[in-house]
């Protein structure tokens, strides 16, 4: 198949990208560069199935595809909040290019969704059925919002056009290629003791997060586009929960590192809880994370390492 991946040279992308390559699919990846590399998909440059196309999703395109993984928006509140407006653009007018184009050439399209369309969670662990508890107005609400209309988006043009369309809920993932200045949680404690520099913590530590790794997230996002019949809203992420006090001394102990943990305030409309239900996505999909987090959590310190993060 040709399966086309927006912001396919981002994190997940790149990981989704090389699983389809792998796979034997023929795969466009389509990137504006805005937080994605080259170096990502560096491996798959010069592939004959493999092809990069340098676009903006905010303009609309015409391609030839059998399927659309929709993951290119900027993911991390660093770079969604770098440029507020060009986010909400990329996850309203992004989608309907890509809509349009599912719709013209039939083809289905996955939109890779996220937990923050929960907001500040009241109900826990988060079941699909949860509306959220959103802020419309905060400093957040380019991103969570944008995503909000995104899935709108997605169940009118099913509704209306009859596009085939899986909406995934993306819970915390990690792993090697993201990136290392973006201010994730992950990537930031594992810079930061590998630099042996002070590893901060916003609040006190007591919110939680769960992390999955990105090779069970690719698996579940493939399991989906096969899943016929089933649009979801789906969350896929590891149901496994801890605080973050808790995995800042766990960094530090699997980098041998001499970081000092120092709070600072919690930026505004920190959810202090972050947990999936996957029950859903274990009776439709077969779907749970294989990877344990402290394995995950070597590669991703291997890769950083690599990187020179501790020079
Ligand atoms: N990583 C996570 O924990 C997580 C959690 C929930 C949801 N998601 C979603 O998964 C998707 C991928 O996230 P990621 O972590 O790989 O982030 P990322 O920032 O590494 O990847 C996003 C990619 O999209 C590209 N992009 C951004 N705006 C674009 C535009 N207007 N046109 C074309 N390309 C554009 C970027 O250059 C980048 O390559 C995003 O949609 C994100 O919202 C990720």
């Amino acid at each position: 198949m040709r399966v086309l991946v927006t912001g396919g040279a981002g994190f997940i992308g790149s990981h989704l990208c090389a699983r389809l390559m792998n796979d034997g699919h023929e795969v466009l990846c389509l990137d504006n560069f805005f937080t994605g590399s080259k170096n990502n998909i560096l491996a798959l440059l010069g592939n004959p199935r493999f092809e990069l196309i340098r676009h903006d999703i905010t303009e609309p395109i015409l391609l030839e595809v059998d399927q659309i993984y929709h993951l290119a928006c900027p993911a991390s509140p660093v770079h969604y909040q770098y440029n507020p407006v060009k986010t909400i653009k990329t996850s309203v007018m992004g989608t309907i290019n890509m809509l349009g184009l599912a719709k013209r050439v039939r083809a289905p399209i996955l939109l890779a969704s996220t937990s923050e369309i929960y907001g500040d969670p009241q109900v826990h662990p988060q079941p699909e059925t949860y509306w959220g508890n959103v802020n419309p107005i905060g400093i957040r609400s380019c991103y969570d919002e944008g995503k909000r209309v995104a899935e709108t988006l997605m169940m009118d043009y099913h509704r209306q056009n009859g596009v085939d369309i899986r909406i995934v809920r993306i819970f915390n993932t990690f792993g090697p290629r993201m990136a290392e200045h973006d201010g994730r949680v992950v990537s930031n404690f594992i810079v930061q003791a590998l630099k042996g520099e002070d590893i901060t913590v916003y609040g006190d530590g007591s919110q939680t997060r769960s992390f999955c790794y990105v090779s069970d997230l690719v698996e579940g996002l493939v399991r989906m586009m096969s899943c016929n019949g089933f649009i979801g809203p789906v969350n896929l992420g590891n149901p496994v929960e801890t605080t973050i006090i808790e995995f800042a001394r766990r960094i530090i102990a699997l980098t041998g590192s001499h970081s000092q943990i120092v709070y600072k305030p919690l930026p505004s409309d920190d959810p202090q809880q972050r947990q999936p239900d996957i029950t859903l996505a274990r009776t439709t999909l077969g779907w749970e994370p294989l990877v344990p987090l402290e394995a995950g959590l070597k590669k991703t310190v291997d890769y950083f390492s690599g990187l020179g993060a501790a020079s």
